[in-house]
């Protein structure tokens, strides 16, 4: 017997079509898991687009207001997907009518934010999972298995980078991203977010940091229309960037191993270059977004010219085999996002959490605030969880 879940979705630019795709996937790649979520109805700003996503995807209906969903009793899950000055409040507004939520990281523009969600889905008793999607990669799972079994030795250093060029274009509009008010903090939300979930995955706690940031593009042109995602408005009134394009961090870990994060959003050449280089005392991991089946291992206890080994990863690592029958064929992006809408999914049928929660969202805000103190005042900060 599989039970229908009502589900909406709030913001639909680009996370939101990635996660209504998710939840349609979800029943292909999950057969067994007694839920079927169906998508009732999606809330969207800019007119017109909320009535395409009814046309392409199927919703039921559409509006113009994300505080119908609240009020709506078809609806159980919340997808929040607008941008981030949103979170704190359509969360908790969502978590307060009882909706269990999913919703995109950050989690609002400070820790205080992220808290305030987190406090209110505890409140109501409802499922809280966020959007940290490369900790879902398999090949991320092996590699915190292999660290946490012993398989390195003991972790000494990791290096963790997420380079990106979505803003490096001079003419890429100045879309909420870059205004404190809107996005918050920049490329930190944006990139090292994510980072700061797979340091702490990975390694765990993190206990204290230091942080330098830049602004390399500081005025761009303002878009004259609707945004989603990242456009260009070439020839647009130019304004202020309000929040940096790159961090780099000194880390330290509650284990003792020390660490490096390094994120940007302008680097011209650099395509989600997203990975981590874990190394330990016999051995060490590499895994790189792009090739997000992969890990390169090296294992043993030669110490000095240890052999590297690439390994693909295949059914039985992490959610692999839900998507592909046999190792190296290529999962991809969106492929996280169905991993991820099944935990959520799944979290809400158990009742209990599969997969990144608020709690984690709480975590990596508090590395990003530490971050930005760090860079205010040129010192180290004490990360307090
Ligand atoms: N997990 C990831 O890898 C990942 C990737 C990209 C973005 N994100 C996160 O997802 C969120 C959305 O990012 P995006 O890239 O989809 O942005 P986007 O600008 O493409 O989409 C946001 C959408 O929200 C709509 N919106 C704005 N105000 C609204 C309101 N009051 N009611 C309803 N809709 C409203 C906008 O019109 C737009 O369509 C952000 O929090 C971002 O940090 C996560």
């Amino acid at each position: 017997m599989v039970d229908a879940l009502g589900v909406a979705v709030v913001g639909f630019g680009w996370m939101g079509r990635v996660h209504t795709q998710a939840y349609a996937r979800v029943p292909h790649h999950f057969p067994r898991l007694g839920l079927r979520p169906e998508l009732v109805t999606v809330a969207e700003e800019v007119p017109g687009r909320a009535e395409e996503a009814v046309e392409r995807y199927g919703f039921v209906t559409a509006t113009r207001d994300w505080r119908e969903i609240a009020a709506d009793p078809r609806v159980r899950a919340v997808s929040i997907t607008a941008p981030n000055f949103l979170h704190r409040e359509i969360g908790v507004a969502m978590a307060e009518a009882g909706k269990h939520i999913w919703i995109e990281k950050p989690v609002g523009l400070t820790v205080g934010d992220a808290r305030a969600v987190a406090d209110a889905v505890a409140r109501a008793g409802v499922q809280g999972a966020v959007g940290f999607n490369y900790r879902n990669a398999p090949a991320v799972e092996v590699a915190r298995e292999l660290i946490a079994s012993g398989g390195i030795g003991t972790v000494t250093h990791v290096r963790i980078r997420l380079f990106s060029d979505y803003a490096a274009h001079p003419d890429g509009a100045l879309t909420w991203r870059y205004e404190r008010e809107r996005g918050g903090s920049g490329v930190l939300g944006d990139l090292a977010s994510h980072g700061a979930d797979l340091a702490r995955f990975l390694l765990g706690d993190i206990s204290s940091l230091t942080a330098d940031t830049a602004v390399f593009v500081p005025e761009r042109a303002r878009p004259t229309g609707a945004t989603a995602g990242h456009i260009l408005a070439t020839g647009g009134e130019l304004g202020p960037v309000e929040n940096e394009d790159y961090v780099s961090c000194l880390l330290r870990f509650a284990s003792g191993a020390r660490g490096v994060l390094e994120a940007c959003r302008v680097s011209v050449g650099e395509q989600n270059n997203y990975g981590f280089e874990v190394h330990g005392t016999k051995g060490a991991v590499f895994w790189d977004f792009r090739r997000m089946n992969e890990l390169g291992v090296s294992r043993g206890t030669t110490y000095q010219d240890q052999p590297v080994s690439t390994v693909y990863v295949g059914p039985g690592a992490g959610e692999y085999g839900a998507f592909q029958p046999g190792a190296a064929n290529s999962m991809g992006y969106d492929d996280l996002k169905v991993v991820e809408a099944h935990r959520f999914l799944r979290s809400i049928a158990e009742g209990t959490p599969y997969g990144a929660t608020l709690a984690d969202a709480v975590h990596s805000a508090t590395v990003l605030e530490a971050m930005s103190r760090s860079a205010e005042s040129g010192s180290w900060v004490d990360v307090h969880p």
